[in-house]
């Protein structure tokens, strides 16, 4: 029997930034298919806000627009109609309080019209120096309260959350001035990918692994993040950013909490979140002047991608010429814990490497005793267990076996389950879609709590600040390579290497 469905309450989602990338690419293309699969409540209202002057049916136009440029699917007539009818603009400034008696009054009447009984999701979707502002905002403006008694009123804010412990700190301060914490949505959209939610799935609903999931069996884990595109139109923020900010405070301690948390007495946001926040309070805090040895940056330079001659980083639009910023960071964390005593866990992730690939790799011990090597040619591998998140969805398990023949050799083999075959499907990529419905139906689970934001920067911050103190040159690798030498010695010194991008090949 199929699970049953969940449909939110009828509500108002509010969007800020409507004429934004992140609106266009994402949030309406996500919505629009939600109503098709018919998880969206009716009615639903969408009110797209930003400076520009637009009339409700040019925003119309502008999204279905988007629609068609970023989603896959046919566009039925009859679903756009449906959908059209919830759809308004308001040209409002965010930043300025007397937008807020505009927005309120607009909100009273369309959902008096409409019937949407004064649920409503307010989305963030401007840059970050907005968000104190509009939360402020909407506080004064009493927007940032439930309407009654039976109503909700939730907010979801975009990453980064902060750029340091402290902006972090200063922003959850005005939250929390305005807001309820079970309010709050911090969406990270890794953890909407179905590939992370099946980590949780493989771990905590298969008996056979949890023997072997600790620093008895295992030796080590490599978590690779890599993206063969460079900065494309994003200099501005990236230049301020960085690979240590924009990818691993989020997405990659999130991976590394899914690996790692200890087994959550129940599938909620409650436990879930409060399994992470341990994770999150054992890592061994890394100080600024051990930085160096835990770490490693680099900065992209012109190289060849896919035959493709590209432009180093520093010759990118709005990247200043002597920017210091980096595109590659490979760290080396430990969780100081009874299940993960001594196991190193390195993360790696950068731009313009040569391919976009996402996996966690647990590498388990070598056998205590070789048996079977005979000459230098029988190496005996270690297992590996690979979790692939993107592209090549699923898991594979490496294990040796014997070539057939009359004398005892080794090979590695492949045990592999991909979800394109298992389920004749690839798994749903628009992890908006599955986070939009979570935070409609009021369900945190997968998104991230205040003290796990703040123990992720206060693990971030020390090495930011250890990376500022350091005047050498920040090292450089050629466009299309796995990052600057130094990531690949990095790895040697401890006597392991990573794992080669053949292997990812299947
Ligand atoms: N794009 C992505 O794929 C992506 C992915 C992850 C996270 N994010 C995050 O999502 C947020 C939005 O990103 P984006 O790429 O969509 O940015 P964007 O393309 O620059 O869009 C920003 C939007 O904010 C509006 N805006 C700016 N100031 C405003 C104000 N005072 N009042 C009302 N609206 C205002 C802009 O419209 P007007 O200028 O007309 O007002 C525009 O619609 C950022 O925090 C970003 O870090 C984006």
């Amino acid at each position: 029997m199929e699970p049953k469905v969940r449909i939110p309450d009828p509500c108002t989602i509010i969007i800020f930034g409507a004429s934004g990338d992140l609106t266009r690419r994402k949030l309406i293309p996500a919505l629009f298919r939600l109503d098709w699969e018919k998880l969206l409540p009716q009615p639903v209202n969408i009110i797209g806000i930003s400076r520009a002057p637009e009339t409700h049916d040019q925003f119309r136009d502008a999204m279905l627009e988007s629609i068609k440029t970023y989603s896959k699917d046919e566009i039925k007539p009859e679903d756009w109609k449906g959908f059209s009818q919830g759809l308004f603009y308001l040209t409002l400034d965010a930043d300025k309080p007397d937008s807020y008696p505009v927005l309120n009054d607009f909100l009273k009447k369309i959902e008096a019209e409409r019937g949407t009984r004064g649920n409503r999701l307010f989305y963030l979707a401007v840059s970050p120096e907005h968000y104190p502002v509009i939360v402020k905002n909407l506080g004064q403006a009493h927007l940032s309260a439930p309407t009654s008694k039976d109503s909700w009123t939730r907010i979801i804010i975009e990453k980064p959350f902060g750029h340091d412990l402290d902006s972090a700190r200063a922003l959850n301060n005005i939250l929390s001035e305005y807001c309820k914490e079970d309010q709050i949505y911090r969406i990270d959209h890794y953890l909407g990918k179905e590939t992370v939610q099946n980590i949780l799935v493989f771990r905590f609903a298969n008996s056979i692994f949890e023997p072997i999931w600790n620093h008895q069996y295992i030796d080590h884990v490599q978590i690779t993040a890599s993206e063969s595109l460079g900065i494309e139109n994003r200099g501005s923020y990236y230049d301020k950013a960085g690979a240590l900010r924009d990818m691993v405070q989020n997405h990659m301690l999130q991976l590394v909490c899914t690996t790692a948390m200890e087994p959550p007495s129940a599938f909620n946001d409650r436990s879930v979140r409060d399994e992470k926040a341990k994770v999150m309070q054992a890592l061994r805090p890394i100080a600024p002047e051990d930085a160096w040895e835990y770490t490693v940056r680099g900065q992209y330079a012109d190289g060849i991608i896919d035959g493709k001659t590209v432009a180093g980083y520093r010759k990118e639009k709005n990247i200043a010429p002597d920017s210091r910023t980096e595109t590659f960071t490979a760290l080396k964390l430990f969780i100081d814990n009874w299940r993960w005593a001594h196991v190193p866990f390195y993360l790696r992730t950068g731009k313009r490497l040569p391919m976009r690939m996402t996996e966690i790799a647990i590498q388990f011990k070598r056998t205590p005793h070789l048996v079977f090597a005979r000459t230098p040619d029988d190496q005996v591998l270690p297992n590996v267990l690979v979790l692939g998140i993107q592209p090549n969805e699923g898991i594979e398990i490496k294990f040796e076996a014997k070539l057939p023949g009359p004398a005892i050799h080794l090979r590695q083999v492949d045990m592999d389950f991909q979800y394109e075959k298992s389920f004749a499907a690839a798994p749903i990529e628009e992890a908006y879609e599955r986070l939009l419905l979570d935070a409609l139906l009021g369900d945190a689970t997968l998104f991230a709590r205040v003290d796990w934001i703040e123990l992720a920067w206060a693990f971030i911050t020390p090495i930011l600040r250890g990376w500022e103190m350091d005047k050498s040159p920040v090292p450089t690798y050629p466009a299309g390579t796995w990052g600057p030498l130094e990531s690949d010695q990095f790895l040697s010194q401890d006597n392991r290497r990573w794992r080669e991008s053949r292997l990812t090949k299947r």
